[in-house]
């Protein structure tokens, strides 16, 4: 996109426990990406890994040399970084992992503390522009002879900066503390203060080694900026030039209160991910239908209730709904809006069919209703629609239902229509009624919300469909003109270039060359055909359990941004519940 900007996140071991955390730093690079950037992930090794493997290089080779150690510790972070490509892909966001020595990042002097002095930048950025996301192991280079070396402990503070600055990049360290202390604010003693802004030459004078001293004066050197702060951070500690400002450090903000609606495909993945905010989050409840039902995820049964709407009505920080259908899951979201909760949801039915009385109570209760998960799953299309001030859509094209395009593509393979569906079912991508994504009802909502999200009126009904039938299936291949290339999609539409919305869900035989053709799966994509004449293309995972709840999560941890709770306010009445 023109003029994308980069922005370069270091997780350390602090914040890498170990890989169940990967989840946690997934959510990280997905806030970002919605936001607009394009990012540059650089891992550290898991919490313990580098100590580990030096050991056991001196087991291997008691007094082994420079380049033997290097060549051993730099497996931590490698290993790190191909683990995080693999749990951005579960979520559904692309990334490419990049190796060191792939993209020229040199580094010269002592094999054990060496220090970067070139990266193929045209590299990174092609990358960047494939997939959005590079994950980049840090601490490691390779020197003269292309062999492996390191930058000395804490070094991938320094190998994030480096890329930063090569990039013109904005740089974030994230670690476990939200911003720099005086000291270590975990350990104990008295409430250090907190750094709102800090000087190089003060940072290098603490005794608590947050951040690399080498990495510090690198920045120094060159005076680039860089943000030090935690996950979901809002108030980093820049360090610069500028002079050090001191403050007192803010009161803790108390849980924030959330009551969980629907535990199915989403709802389960939604209450993994809130069940590792630790104390940022307290879920008061968890209604389902059938608390007997064998669970995948476990859920405490203290929270469990089907009392849906006493839940949705508890007065929590945020109800997310995950029931899906326009029956009781609407009308606890109207509950929910009417007791004052913020509102998430995956529901593109109930969006579809009633956006303008939701937003109207929301509003007239002062609380948003977010529902990123309800079009593209884990890809950020509605944020996509935001993303060029100034700039509006003339259209709107995509894959926009995951269902289909599995059983599309298997069907493709000599599967039965019949059999692929129930796949698609035990994987979590369809709805309790699977003929809606079929038929194109799915994706007409979907298209109802891209363009009420525009501020357009759209009706699902004025969405004209194709019916899933083998005499469209045979006409869809028959447009394809003979190529025996062609792929036949279920392609969504929405045309705002008349006085009146245009919209239509079509099977569609797409030949190579179409930005939607190359989109197996589950995947979901769209072409946003801007007013002047940029096209921009977002795709991901579509459906299932992971892309879903990471977006849905995203919603959450926005609110919680914005609306971190005064910890001098009452919390919300009690959410107990009757089973
Ligand atoms: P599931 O059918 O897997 O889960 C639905 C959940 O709702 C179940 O846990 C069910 O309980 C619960 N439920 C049903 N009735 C009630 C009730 N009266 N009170 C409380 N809970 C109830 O659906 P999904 O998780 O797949 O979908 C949920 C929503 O997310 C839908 O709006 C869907 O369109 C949307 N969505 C789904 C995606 C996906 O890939 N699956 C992607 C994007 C959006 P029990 O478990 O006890 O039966
Ligand atoms: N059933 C939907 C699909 C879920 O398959 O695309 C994601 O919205």
């Amino acid at each position: 996109m023109p003029g994308e900007r980069v922005i370069v996140l270091k997780f350390g071991g602090s914040v890498l426990a170990d890989e169940t955390a990967l989840s946690d730093v997934v959510h990280e690079i997905y806030r970002w990406r919605r936001e607009g950037f394009q990012v540059v992930a650089v891992v550290s090794a898991f919490y313990g890994t580098t100590d580990r493997l030096i050991a056991h290089a001196a087991d291997l080779c008691p007094g082994a040399d420079r380049e033997t150690v290097a060549a051993i510790v730099s497996i931590g972070e490698c290993e790190s970084a191909a683990a995080l490509g693999a749990v951005l892909d579960r979520a559904g966001t692309p990334a490419t992992v990049l190796m060191p020595g792939a993209i020229g990042l040199h580094a010269d002097g002592p094999a054990d503390d060496a220090c970067p002095v070139g990266l193929n930048t045209d590299l990174v950025r092609t990358a960047l522009r494939r997939t959005g996301v590079v994950v980049i192991p840090g601490f490691v280079g390779h020197g003269h002879a292309a062999q492996p070396v390191v930058l000395g402990r804490g070094g991938s503070d320094l190998t994030a900066i480096y890329i930063a600055a090569q990039l013109q990049a904005r740089c974030r360290l994230v670690k476990d503390v939200d911003a720099l202390y005086e000291h270590d604010p975990k350990k104990p003693g008295p409430t250090p203060r907190r750094f709102v802004t800090a000087n190089y030459d003060d940072e290098l004078k603490l005794d608590a080694k947050a951040i690399q001293p080498k990495a510090v004066r690198f920045a120094r050197s060159l005076g680039l900026p860089f943000e030090l702060t935690g996950l979901n951070g809002t108030d980093p500690t820049v360090i610069s030039n500028d002079p050090t400002v001191l403050a007192d450090p803010p009161k803790k903000p108390r849980p924030l209160r959330v009551a969980l609606l629907g535990f199915g495909a989403v709802g389960a993945g939604v209450y993994h991910h809130l069940a590792r905010l630790g104390d940022a989050v307290e879920v008061t409840a968890v209604a389902l239908r059938d608390p007997a039902k064998p669970r995948d995820i476990p859920v405490p049964d203290h929270l469990v209730t089907t009392d849906t709407l006493g839940a949705a009505a508890s007065g929590v920080d945020i109800v997310i709904e995950a029931i899906g259908g326009t029956g009781i899951a609407g009308d606890a979201v109207e509950a929910a809006l009417r007791a004052g909760s913020h509102v998430v949801t995956a529901n593109k039915a109930l969006l579809a069919e009633r956006w303008d009385r939701l937003h109207e109570l929301a509003e007239a209760h002062g609380v948003s209703i977010l529902g990123s998960a309800s079009v593209g799953g884990g890809v950020p299309m509605l944020e996509a629609l935001a993303s060029r001030p100034g700039h509006t859509p003339r259209s709107v094209r995509g894959v926009l239902n995951g269902t289909t395009n599995f059983v599309l593509d298997q069907i493709a393979e000599g599967v039965t229509p019949k059999d692929a569906i129930t796949d698609a079912q035990q994987r979590g991508y369809a709805e309790a009624d699977p003929s809606g994504d079929i038929d194109g009802h799915d994706a007409a909502n979907k298209l109802c919300v891209i363009a009420r999200t525009l501020g357009v009126a759209l009706a699902p009904d004025a969405v004209v469909r194709d019916d899933f039938t083998e005499a469209n299936l045979r006409a869809a291949s028959a447009g394809a003109g003979g190529s025996d290339k062609a792929v036949v999609r279920q392609i969504g539409t929405l045309d705002l270039a008349g006085d009146t919305p245009a919209a239509r869900v079509r099977l569609t035989a797409l030949e190579p060359a179409d930005p939607l053709f190359d989109i197996p799966g589950e995947r979901n994509a769209c072409v946003v055909e801007w007013d002047d004449g940029f096209l921009q293309t977002v795709r991901g995972r579509g459906a299932g359990r992971w892309p879903t709840s990471e977006s849905v999560l995203a919603d959450v941890l926005e609110l919680l941004r914005r609306h971190a709770p005064n910890p001098d306010r009452a919390p919300a009445r009690s959410a107990a519940h009757a089973r």
